[in-house]
């Protein structure tokens, strides 16, 4: 039987992730930190053993994964979004709580799990693709989601040699608690079930970067391709 980790399991993307696998007969550790929304993933199937834990305390996930087994897949998911709204007063406890729970939580949970990815075995980081171009009141969770993504890229260099592969994921937006809150327009939104789907068809092509939906990422990339004053004023309208 296969065995894949979740983070960010309770809920949005990673839920669908966690209940795609365990129909898929995997055997799924999910990872979240609500243990009523926990308990309830537990009854959806017998393949799933659900573990609760804040990521972001290193010593709390080393203590929960002390009877881990090996696994053939762990997908990094967990996240949050927290808006900088009054960018003259910065936020700085703002900026550091999105990077903890975005960044360091990755940094705790590769430092926990990397020796329990099997041989030939992948870890995959769930960034955005609002790294690709500056959002406006993006300020911290753009600059967590590129953080992530410039570590994936890294650490897939470095642990080819260890015959370990690593995928980042750039989804557009998905209809989740973490995009209810948004009160802009998010264009091509997608339902969580379609996004496991893209994830889980990247994963198994063995991608490096996965990158939905792609009419959406065209958009984007192209965005980014502008001359940053030009981008700089249509942004500007965004506000
Ligand atoms: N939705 C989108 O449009 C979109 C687009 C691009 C990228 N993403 C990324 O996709 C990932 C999942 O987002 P989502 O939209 O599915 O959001 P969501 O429904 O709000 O789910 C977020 C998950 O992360 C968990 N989490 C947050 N902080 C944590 C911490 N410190 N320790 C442990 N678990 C923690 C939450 O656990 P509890 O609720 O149990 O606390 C929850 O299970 C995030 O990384 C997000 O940035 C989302």
């Amino acid at each position: 039987m296969k065995t894949v980790l979740i983070t960010g399991a309770s809920s949005g993307i990673g839920k669908a992730l966690v209940q795609y696998y365990a129909n898929d007969n995997y055997q799924v550790f999910a990872f979240g930190r609500d243990t009523a929304r926990l308990e309830q993933l537990k009854q959806l199937n017998t393949n799933i053993t659900a573990v609760s834990c804040d990521l972001t305390d290193l010593s709390q996930l080393q203590q929960v994964s002390t009877t881990l087994p090996m696994f053939d897949l762990i997908i990094l998911n967990a996240g949050n979004c927290e808006y900088i709204d009054d960018p003259v007063n910065f936020d700085a406890a703002l900026f550091q709580r999105v990077m903890a729970a975005n960044v360091q939580s990755v940094a705790n949970c590769l430092s926990v799990w990397l020796k329990k990815i099997k041989p030939y075995g992948r870890v995959a980081i769930n960034s955005s693709s609002a790294q690709f171009l500056p959002l406006p009141r993006a300020e911290a969770y753009g600059a967590s989601k590129a953080a992530l993504t410039y570590l994936a890229r890294t650490l897939r260099i470095d642990l080819q040699p260890h015959n370990i592969f690593v995928s980042v994921i750039h989804p557009g937006f998905v209809a989740t608690p973490l995009t209810a809150k948004n009160t802009f327009a998010m264009p091509s939104i997608l339902t969580t079930e379609q996004a496991a789907l893209a994830i889980v068809k990247g994963l198994n092509k063995g991608k490096d970067e996965i990158n939905f939906p792609p009419v959406f990422i065209a958009i984007m990339k192209f965005l980014a391709f502008l001359p940053r004053p030009l981008w700089r004023k249509l942004a500007l309208r965004m506000l």
